[in-house]
């Protein structure tokens, strides 16, 4: 048997987000259309579950960083929520900032670095009502301030900065395919507010470089990739390229423009603006047949999310990266939901080779993040889906690291693990 290590000071990890695991940000704008779609949604389109309390981890915090440690995990990735600290227009918590305050240096006093998001999927109910990410001048000046405060107040806890999750998964749910509120389904709005979230990027980097000149700052991107249905056919390899970085390079190609726009050819060695790496969440892929949605074929396997298992897609995705942007990467999402803890192990061991072939490829590649520490509320799929290394009884709120989580612990004692 053949032992696979990971360079020295590789970060193992876990993610998670505020809206997901704190429970009672009653408001979110979440929280709010969570309640009115059961009114207002016909039944095929609604959402599962409430979130309400979800793990509670906003007063069982210390139990979660208790597993964080026993896993062994050297960074935790979250989120602050917006709504907590910004209630009101103008009306800041007080309460809301000590109480991160008080998590955040528990995590680091525990020795666990803090990668820190400032907008995972919800905004505050009061943004939402003046038209949300769609009042540009509104969202962008409110956004300053919250930015400003959280720097200022909680920056010297931080290690890497996320100003944004998931530009393009926010804009294409909540704007183009109408699954997460506002449920819009319209393509010029669609633009309009990957532009908008394109400006938070930058004026959010700047505000945190001002202050914190030498703190990372990137950006979370949810890869989507994406296979030729005929293996042989030039037509769909073509499509396949040509949608990969459509989904998944304006907004990094944006940067650099302050435009969405894929550039015709791009120069390597470029300095990106606002970004000093990028994060990679990768899960799936699917397949395209002249360039449109083709069926899954016979005998592959997928997680619980009805997501397709396909590694080799990762390592497209860090090839790509490195062939085309000149900064380091972290991955800063990969897991599936599945009650099954063979697969689970599986699943993360066969990602992780993939991950060190890249790395022996050349591909600067700085840490890997499983999401998540703990089973959590999954957006518009409730609690259904089991993505945690720690069950979560949500009767109970009871916590039970699962083999799973056991097994993630054996590969960062040993920064690695047997083939
Ligand atoms: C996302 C988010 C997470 C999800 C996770 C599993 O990608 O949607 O970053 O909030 O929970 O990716 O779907």
């Amino acid at each position: 048997m053949n032992k696979i290590t990971f360079p020295n000071g590789f970060m193992w990890g876990a993610a998670a987000s505020s809206y997901q695991t704190e429970g009672n940000n009653i408001n979110s704008d979440w929280y709010i259309e969570e309640i009115n779609d059961r009114n207002r949604m016909p039944e095929n389109r609604r959402l599962t579950d409430l979130c309400g309390e979800a793990c509670d981890h906003w007063n069982r915090y210390k139990e979660d960083y208790d597993i964080a440690e026993k896993i062994g995990i050297s960074i935790y990735r979250t989120s602050v929520e917006w709504s907590r600290i910004f209630p009101q227009e103008n009306q800041e918590n007080p309460e809301a900032i000590a109480h991160y305050r008080q998590m955040f240096a528990d995590l680091k006093k525990r020795g666990i670095k803090l990668m820190l998001c400032l907008y995972h999927f919800t905004l505050p109910i009061w943004i939402s009502q003046k038209g949300g990410l769609e009042n540009k001048e509104y969202i962008i000046e409110n956004f300053s301030i919250y930015a400003k405060r959280i720097v200022e107040a909680l920056g010297d806890l931080v290690d890497y900065w996320l100003p944004v999750n998931e530009p393009n998964i926010v804009a294409m749910m909540c704007y183009l395919i109408g699954k997460f509120p506002p449920y819009k389904k319209n393509k010029q709005k669609f633009r309009k507010v990957l532009r908008t979230i394109l400006d938070i990027q930058l004026l959010s980097y700047d505000i945190i470089k001002s202050r914190f000149p030498n703190s990372p700052v990137g950006v979370a991107l949810a890869f989507q990739h994406y296979q030729p249905y005929r293996p042989d056919s030039s037509r769909d390899i073509r499509y396949v390229n040509h949608v990969f970085r459509k989904m998944n390079c304006w907004f990094l190609e944006g940067l650099d423009s302050g435009r969405l726009q894929i550039k015709k050819r791009r120069n390597k060695n470029v300095m990106h603006k606002g970004i000093d790496f990028i994060g990679v969440n990768y899960y799936t892929s699917s397949y395209l047949k002249s360039g449109k949605p083709a069926p899954f074929k016979d005998g592959e396997i997928f997680t619980d999310m009805g997501w397709l298992v396909h590694p080799r897609g990762l390592y497209d995705v860090l090839e790509y990266v490195h062939d085309n942007f000149d900064v380091p990467v972290i991955i800063t999402e990969n897991g599936a939901a599945t009650t099954d803890e063979d697969f689970r192990i599986w699943f993360i061991s066969e990602h992780l080779k993939v991950v060190h072939s890249a790395l022996e490829k050349g591909v600067d590649i700085r840490g890997y993040m499983y999401w998540s520490l703990i089973d959590n509320y999954e957006w518009e799929r409730g609690y259904t889906k089991r993505f945690g290394l720690t069950r979560i009884d949500f009767d109970t709120q009871e916590r039970a690291v699962k083999r799973g989580g056991e097994w993630y612990a054996s590969v960062i004692k040993q920064n690695g693990f047997m083939l």
